[in-house]
């Protein structure tokens, strides 16, 4: 049964009919989903935080998705790593607390022990032939951007590095590596994780789901958008910014999954920042001299996505659970030296955000709703949903 959904999935990749939406199947098999998790999630980068939360050596936290649990911890010398949390034993969870500082990761069922390194210590009572490196935890892949930790639980990640090169002088001025995360907060949805990104990559909904954001970003008219673009790029250059464009974006033939995007949009005139009364929330980012009233959209590959403000970068993540259990997470990030209470206040800081994405929690779980139905039929989609065809091909390269 799980075969033949999986075939019957190859045979919906095979004649998906380009600008349409996914047929059901996608969301609604469990075949599928498993498939999504060991066959996508486990060959692409996901962003899991940022290197000040792990600032000294031992400092670890666990960043799960699907049955998969990674520890990302800084080791000994001061390097990120990041290990599979499965025991090479018996298969146990190694380490259980969420987060923390750890001399080594000793594993609770037979007591195991593996460095920082993720090299095995070594065993109790396994005899003498027993090679103790033949067992050290499953490595990760690590890639840092500007301060932005990358995973990826394959040896063969997409090759992301010479995108992120092309990112770096557009991003130098903010200096990411210099953030500290002010509040994190996680919306679950029972919903599909693909309906979830699908949701996050369009503007269409904008207008009629998200009043608040609808105030204050033009994204939801691209009218808007070009009516506000000049002055928005005039005010950009004078704070420091610098304004090309990156896109990246689609199938990348050379480097699947490697596909990069970095574009700045006007707020609407008296909005600083993203916030509710349109004053600044926090000092601005880096080396910028002000705030100029834009946003940076900015993917990396096909699971990440960051809006950077002049003043505090959210990032965005939307993780596996179950088939149609989803944890949309989003980080909020000031600069480091900005203190709560004297620079920012956190309520206002992540006001915008937390209540779209509870608009974002409803519209989302009713489209998983209607799409269990059996009479759904996928329909055509929007220009304004001009990015979806580029996340369903980079999906359908999973095959
Ligand atoms: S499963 Fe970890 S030591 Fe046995
Ligand atoms: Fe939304």
């Amino acid at each position: 049964m799980a075969q033949d959904d999986l075939q019957v999935m190859r045979d919906l990749i095979k004649t998906h009919r380009e600008g349409f939406a996914l047929d059901r199947h996608f969301y609604t098999s469990k075949a599928v989903y498993d498939d999504d998790i060991k066959a996508f999630w486990n060959h692409n980068w996901i962003w899991v935080g940022h290197v000040s939360q792990i600032a000294d050596p031992g400092d670890y936290f666990l960043f799960d998705y699907g049955p998969e649990s990674v520890i990302v911890v800084r080791d000994r010398e001061g390097d990120v790593r990041a290990h599979m949390n499965v025991c090479r034993h018996r298969g146990s969870r190694v380490c259980l607390e969420k987060q923390g500082t750890a001399r080594v990761f000793s594993c609770p069922y037979h007591a195991w022990t593996f460095g920082l390194d993720g090299k095995l210590r070594g065993g109790r009572a396994m005899g003498p032939e027993f090679e103790p490196k033949e067992y050290g935890l499953f490595p990760v892949q690590v890639q840092i951007f500007e301060g932005l930790i990358f995973i990826c639980a394959d040896e063969n990640p997409p090759d992301l590095a010479d995108s992120l090169a092309q990112l770096k002088p557009l991003a130098a001025p903010m200096q990411l590596e210099r953030l500290k995360l002010a509040h994190e907060a996680s919306y679950p949805v029972p919903a599909n994780w693909k309906l979830a990104i699908e949701n996050y990559l369009e503007c269409y909904h904008c207008a009629p789901s998200h009043q608040e954001y609808a105030r204050s970003h033009s994204l939801k008219d691209p009218a808007d958008v070009e009516k506000y673009a000049d002055a928005l790029r005039d005010r950009s250059a004078a704070i420091g910014l610098p304004i090309e464009e990156l896109d990246m974006t689609g199938p990348n033939a050379a480097a699947p999954g490697a596909d990069v995007y970095w574009r700045r949009y006007p707020l609407f005139p008296g909005y600083d920042t993203g916030s509710k009364d349109g004053g600044a929330l926090a000092p601005p980012l880096g080396v910028l001299t002000g705030h100029d009233g834009g946003a940076t959209d900015l993917a990396v590959g096909t699971l990440n996505y960051f809006l950077i403000y002049a003043d505090h970068l959210v990032g965005y993540r939307f993780i596996p659970r179950g088939l149609q259990e989803t944890d949309i997470q989003i980080a909020w990030y000031v600069r480091d030296d900005a203190e709560e209470g004297r620079d920012y206040d956190r309520e206002a800081l992540t006001w915008l955000w937390h209540v779209t994405s509870l608009d974002d929690e409803k519209i989302i779980r009713h489209n998983q709703e209607g799409v269990n139905s059996h009479r759904f039929v996928p329909g055509p989609l929007s220009e304004m949903e001009w990015s979806l065809p580029g996340f369903y091909q980079s999906y359908f390269n999973k095959i």
